[in-house]
């Protein structure tokens, strides 16, 4: 095992649909269901574990049959977990329907997520010290995600923030307290909104100029932006301009077949993660994160899509040689 990350993040468990198009509202269509493990925090955390990195993950459940089968899979995937119990409240679930196309919706009830404390967080302390890379996101109750990050920069870990899904101000992490964000187009432009009062298209991001993007990013606390830009790979963004690949880069996804893009963004921060955390060169660690959420797209499920260590090297290897990185 290289490296040590800690994740504090939500598990859910996920409930999916497969239609051939989204509803209409009032339209009842026929599908196929399938159960199996989700949450933005864990499927990280399982990211991680997967590509040999040693883990640990900071979470909370129920007590409820989703926390037992929370509790055997991270045991079964090596991760170090440190559970908050809350027994009277259920455990997170996610409903998620995807389309042909391989795109989704998801609706989630955090349940147990949002009650993870701040104290269970502190009394994890030890282990976030040891950390090199702590890693959050938007699904746990924000005191918790507060300490986390207040902790891991006490102890000098790089703080990763994927600030997934989008929330209310009041509910986001403080990003004067995190190195490296990795939004999506939709949670930036809300970020520019939020912070900077800025009306910006997500929709329109991926087509401005290199100069513009960065320009946006560095509105943003952060000295370290990774936009994450689905098909067409991400846009990396530094203060410093002195980091490897410059003040600002794009790296190219690979051209895959979908077929179920649910925990993509978690594949790409799992692998963001542990490059770094191995002291991977910034722009190396981003294309590793791009390997990693191009495997996990081509499988159904989010967690148990996770690609392991191998296969990641495989497929960069096979890009070396196609010329693709
Ligand atoms: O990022 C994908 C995840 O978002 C799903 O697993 C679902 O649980 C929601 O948290
Ligand atoms: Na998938």
């Amino acid at each position: 095992m290289r490296g040590r990350v800690v994740v504090a993040g939500s598990f859910n468990q996920d409930f999916v649909w497969r239609v051939p198009r989204f509803n209409a509202p009032g339209q009842t269509q026929l599908g196929s269901f399938a159960s199996g493990p989700g949450g933005k925090g864990s499927n990280q955390a399982i990211a991680c574990a997967r590509l040999g990195v040693t883990t640990t993950f900071i979470g909370a459940l129920g007590e409820d049959a989703i926390a037992q089968q929370a509790i055997a899979l991270m045991q079964a995937e090596g991760v170090d977990a440190r559970w908050e119990g809350h027994p009277t409240l259920a455990s997170g679930s996610a409903a998620i329907w995807i389309d042909a196309a391989g795109q989704n919706m998801i609706v989630v009830d955090p349940g147990a997520n949002l009650a993870l404390s701040a104290a269970h967080v502190e009394a994890q302390r030890e282990a976030i010290a040891a950390a090199r890379v702590v890693l959050t996101q938007h699904e746990i109750h924000p005191d918790a995600t507060r300490r986390t990050l207040e902790l891991a920069g006490e102890a000098g870990a790089l703080r990763i923030h994927n600030p997934a899904p989008d929330v209310p101000a009041d509910a986001a992490a403080p990003l004067a307290l995190v190195d490296v964000l990795t939004p999506n187009e939709s949670e930036f432009a809300a970020l520019l909104r939020a912070h900077c009062g800025l009306d910006i298209d997500p929709d329109a991001l991926h087509a401005l100029a290199d100069a513009e993007l960065h320009a946006l990013c560095r509105r943003l606390p952060p000295p370290s932006l990774v936009l994450t830009l689905g098909a067409r790979g991400a846009f990396v963004s530094h203060a410093d301009a002195g980091q490897d690949g410059g003040p600002c880069h794009r790296v190219p996804a690979r051209a895959v077949d979908a077929t179920d893009t649910t925990g993509a963004g978690d594949a790409f921060n799992g692998g963001l993660a542990v490059a770094l955390a191995e002291g991977r060169a910034f722009a190396d660690a981003v294309r590793f994160a791009t390997a990693v959420a191009a495997l996990q797209v081509q499988r159904p499920g989010a967690a148990l899509a996770m690609p392991l260590r191998d296969e990641v090297e495989r497929l960069q290897a096979e890009g070396q040689e196609a010329g693709t990185g």
